[in-house]
């Protein structure tokens, strides 16, 4: 296994006192808590029913920036330390939150700088949330202010044990700040106008710029923008949410506060690089709305929970938010049922989380989220979902025995931000080729077998892996090229997309035969990518078994074999008898190349040939007499195995070994059920 950049001896303080918590706790289970909506003879309720619950940890203050702070410069504290107080009293923990996220309206009106832009130049107003120019001084000024008393008052109280700093940093601002604040950043980044000019490529429609004081952010222009000029003012954008992020954790920590600080991600979230964030919180955090209504949800929340596990670099993080039942911000919205619910909850759990969250605890009577469902419903507590959050709480407790371990991966699946941005820019061969969407058909083909994926950055080490996937990387920096190369010559089987290696850092497209880095690798190359017809197109197979239609879409390359092993061909079209999936021995290993969108069926004969070639599998249930394919997650944390029934039907599967339930203390041996939506948690018997 390729060593964790963090090896749990050598965690850093932050994340250290993160593991104290959780040593101490079990595994943290709560919400947020909003009690400023409520009047006070409510908290008392609040406490007990948490209790009951068995909450121990709940996030404080979120959006209570306009109740602690009325007026300019006023603080209102009296009411937090109540709260506070209250819920110490109850046993329950607090992660306290800065209230960053949403400024109170007379911010926006006495400084309207501080209110964001959007591309057509219109200033976004206060009466919703959110509503701050990340780069604004103003707004900085007053987020560092009420976040250094905030801190200051509470570092010692004995009710905080964790920092949640702002919300779902994802502010995208178009404003004069933010073009004085992206130049700025240009200027660090490229030190003189024709180094930009250079990497901007602005010889092209006449773009050249003779100074940075001429340079704004993409705003709405007569037509295609620089794509370059995007690119940067993604990555910028990443970079100054970012350092909002990072003033407030240092303000905190400058109290000489010694809890974790963290903040909470949205899984593969499009306006953040989470692999540039990922070292500065002590616990990765996120946040997750499977659709019930969506069947790949758990597949893509699995995604999102491996994603989540590889930014920690393996180490435990925290489910912060998700919903117990339904949501009220898609167009339609179908509830969880509690076995649901308690399935994602479990799944998290199985995927490293040491703390399950949820959006809320007292579900909002008023306001924008009356129609969020909360632990604790409108109905009260004589419900299902109270009595599921119950039911959760007691499972959770029993699962002490997992709180620290580690998940263990031989499959490793690239993922990055920059690749995804410079490729999803406009004007483009085909719009229907989308990073997030490949990667997430690769991903489920890897899920519905049940094998165990580390989510890694490009550049990563990958010699450790014996599986390497890369399902889309348009931009493959030269050290991310290297380290698939010396991935196959260790030995592993590495798997490379379509449309990967095309362009470089600043997304210029490479010059010769594709994938320029990349032909020795696989012996194969390309001289053209180009849309294919609606229908797709008919493959000839060589090699590959198919349980069902071999066929390729969307895009596809005029690819020959340079050596390779052809394993597919086109069978008609104008690229008839041309190889799309290829072959090549490297080093100890193999490298596949997917020279074209494959069909589900054709992409998982392919990963399956791929699998079986690195000697990888997951564990499957057994052949079911009464569903064609058991719906059964399967994951090992540390000595746990987590079998998850989603489906409706009862499910087996073959454990070698004895084991014991932790969620019933039940024994078991060699052959184990799983009743339809429910969940074994099995932990292996080792006799002395
Ligand atoms: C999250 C947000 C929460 C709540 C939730 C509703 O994005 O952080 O405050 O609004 O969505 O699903």
């Amino acid at each position: 296994m390729p060593d964790s950049p963090r090896t749990p001896g050598e965690r850093p303080a932050g994340a250290r006192a993160f593991d104290a918590l959780t040593a101490e706790r079990g595994i943290l289970f709560g919400g947020d808590y909003n009690p400023e909506q409520w009047p006070r003879d409510t908290w008392r309720e609040d406490v007990e029913l948490m209790q009951r619950a068995g909450v121990n940890v709940v996030t404080v203050g979120v959006f209570s920036w306009a109740m602690l702070e009325p007026t300019p410069g006023a603080r209102e504290f009296g009411w937090l330390d109540e709260v506070l107080d209250l819920l110490h009293a109850g046993g329950i923990s607090v992660d306290l939150a800065t209230p960053t996220a949403s400024p109170p309206p007379w911010l926006g009106v006495r400084h309207p700088e501080t209110l964001p832009v959007d591309p057509d130049g219109v200033r976004l107003v206060a009466g919703s949330r959110n509503q701050f120019a990340p780069a604004s001084r103003v707004y900085r000024e007053a987020a560092l202010a009420i976040t250094r008393d905030l801190a200051e008052r509470y570092r010692d109280h004995p009710a905080v044990r964790m920092w949640h700093v702002g919300n779902e940093f994802g502010q995208l601002d178009y404003g004069d700040e933010a073009a004085r604040a992206f130049r700025d950043w240009l200027s660090a980044r490229y030190g003189t106008i024709e180094a930009l000019n250079e990497a901007w490529a602005t010889a092209f429609w006449s773009q050249r710029y003779a100074d940075f004081d001429e340079i704004l952010p993409p705003r709405r222009a007569p037509y295609l923008i620089n794509p370059t000029q995007s690119l940067d003012f993604r990555r910028y954008t990443s970079d100054e949410l970012r350092a909002c992020y990072l003033e407030l954790r240092d303000a905190i920590r400058d109290t000489g506060a010694h809890q974790p600080i963290t903040t909470n991600f949205m899984g593969p979230f499009h306006h953040a690089d989470y692999w540039s964030w990922a070292d500065e919180v002590d616990v990765i955090s996120d946040d997750q709305y499977p659709d019930p209504a969506d069947p790949d949800a758990p597949a893509d929340i699995a995604f999102a929970q491996d994603l989540m596990r590889g930014l920690g670099g393996g180490a435990p993080w925290v489910l912060m938010e998700q919903a117990i039942s339904a949501v009220q911000w898609r167009g339609h919205n179908l509830p969880k049922t509690p076995a649901r619910a308690r399935l994602d909850s479990l799944q998290a759990v199985a995927r490293g989380a040491d703390g399950i969250s949820f959006f809320q605890w007292r579900q909002s009577r008023a306001g924008a989220e009356r129609f969020h469902s909360g632990m604790l419903p409108h109905a009260g507590a004589d419900t299902e979902v109270f009595a599921g959050v119950c039911r959760q709480g007691a499972d959770l407790q029993r699962l002490r025995p997992v709180v620290g371990s580690r998940v263990a991966a031989r499959t490793a699946l690239l993922f990055d931000w920059s690749s995804w941005w410079a490729a999803d820019e406009p004007a483009r061969p085909t719009t229907r080729l989308t990073t997030l969407e490949q990667v997430q058909r690769w991903y489920r083909s890897l899920w519905r077998r049940n094998v165990p994926v580390d989510v890694v950055a490009h550049g990563a080490d990958l010699t450790g892996y014996d599986l390497v996937v890369v399902p889309h990387s348009y931009v493959l920096e030269p050290p991310a090229a290297a380290a698939l190369i010396a991935a196959a010559e260790h030995g592993a089987q590495v798997v490379i997309g379509p449309f990967s290696g095309v362009a470089d850092v600043n997304g210029h497209i490479l010059q010769g035969r594709s994938p320029v880095q990349l032909r020795g690798l696989v012996g194969a190359s390309g001289e053209e990518w180009a849309g294919l017809p609606d229908a797709g197109a008919a493959v000839d197979l060589a090699g590959l078994t198919v349980a069902g239609a071999a066929t390729a879409g969307i895009l596809a390359e005029k690819l020959r074999s340079d050596g390779a092993e052809v394993l597919a061909s086109f069978a008609d079209g104008d690229l008839a008898g041309r190889p799309v999936v290829t072959r090549n021995a490297a080093g100890a290993g193999s490298a596949w190349y997917v020279g074209a969108v494959l069909g589900d069926d054709l992409l998982d004969a392919v990963l399956a040939e791929a699998l079986a070639a690195a000697g990888v599998d997951g564990i499957r249930p057994e052949p079911s007499a009464e569903a064609a394919t058991a719906a059964v997650e399967a994951v090992r944390r540390g000595d746990a195995l987590f079998l998850l029934n989603r489906g409706d039907t009862p499910a087996q599967v073959r454990v070698p070994g004895e084991w014991v339930d932790l969620l019933t203390d039940e024994t078991t041996d060699n052959l184990v059920t799983i009743a339809p939506w429910d969940a074994r948690v099995l932990m292996e018997r080792h006799h002395s």
